[in-house]
């Protein structure tokens, strides 16, 4: 055994291959630098299996995962480390029977933290020795509520991260993010010209939520909630201990998070908020 791991033994299921082996395979050689992907089976809450992507360029210094749920809402996270931005996309499917287009595009835009995820290069090593095993996140985070307040014109907003025109170019008339996260970013010298600050209950005095709301073409705010079920949060340090007793600690493994996010922003109709009813 390479090192006494806590959290059951989990570290056995992951490794990061390059810091692991001292000398790199070729496999890992050819592949650093470049992208790389990542196929894990996740359990869904309500216990369907689906597989999630994590692709992770630790040259652009990026990293993103997908997931699919059981509705067949595609779930999109990108990890902007360079500009500590993170981004959000959900492509919901429409109900034709109400008349509604093929789907829905959200992109919400947040600020990224440091140790939120653990960083590119090292999702770039990131292998599993079983890609059958069915996961599930071994810490779950509370949830985030994040009320957005600002748009972004997506012409501009490749001036933020130059992801945004990739990820969000389905939702172009519906990227999101927060006024504190924008003051963050112009005080990193970002352009203030592309956020425009939205609607607020403030200046209108009937503003609901939509989901309260009987009137379709009445503007409202709109609710909208996503969970990323699997990704690496952190990472977990063994100890080894060399021939002359020394101790020194080095990455061997990763710890699972699962957490849930839920926006509130403004939408002109209510029909553009269908998914938010009373149930
Ligand atoms: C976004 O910016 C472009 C380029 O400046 C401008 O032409 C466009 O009108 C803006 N869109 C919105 C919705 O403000």
């Amino acid at each position: 055994m390479l090192c006494q791991g806590g959290g059951g033994g989990s570290w056995l299921r992951f490794f990061l291959t390059a810091l692991l082996w001292p000398q790199p395979l070729p496999w890992v050689a050819a592949a650093s630098g470049a992208p790389s992907e990542l196929r894990v089976r996740v359990r869904l809450p309500d216990g369907q299996v689906t597989e999630e992507s994590l692709q992770a360029d630790s040259g652009a210094d990026c990293v993103t995962l997908e997931l699919r749920k059981g509705d067949g809402t595609l779930i999109t996270l990108t990890a902007d480390f360079k500009q500590e931005v993170k981004i959000f996309r959900a492509l919901i499917l429409g109900e034709l029977e109400r008349g509604q287009s093929q789907f829905q595009a959200l992109c919400f835009v947040t600020r990224l933290h440091r140790n939120e995820i653990i960083p590119s290069e090292s999702m770039a090593k990131l292998r599993q020795k079983n890609p059958r095993t069915v996961r599930q996140a071994e810490e779950v985070r509370a949830l985030e509520h994040l009320s957005m307040d600002v748009a972004v014109n997506f012409s501009k907003g490749a001036q933020l991260s130059s992801h945004i025109h990739n990820v969000c170019a389905e939702a172009k008339e519906a990227i999101y993010t927060r006024e504190e996260d924008v003051k963050f970013w112009l005080e990193k010298g970002v352009d203030g010209s592309m956020f425009e600050v939205l609607p607020q209950s403030s200046d209108l005095p009937n503003l609901q939520r939509c989901r309260l709301c009987a009137d379709r073409w009445r503007p409202c705010i709109c609710s909208y909630a996503l969970s990323i079920e699997w990704y690496p949060c952190m990472l977990k340090y063994c100890k080894s201990r060399d021939a002359a007793g020394k101790v020194s600690s080095y990455k061997c493994g990763i710890r699972s998070c699962q957490k849930g996010y839920s926006f509130d922003y403004y939408v002109p109709q209510k029909q553009l908020c269908l998914w938010d009813e009373e149930t």
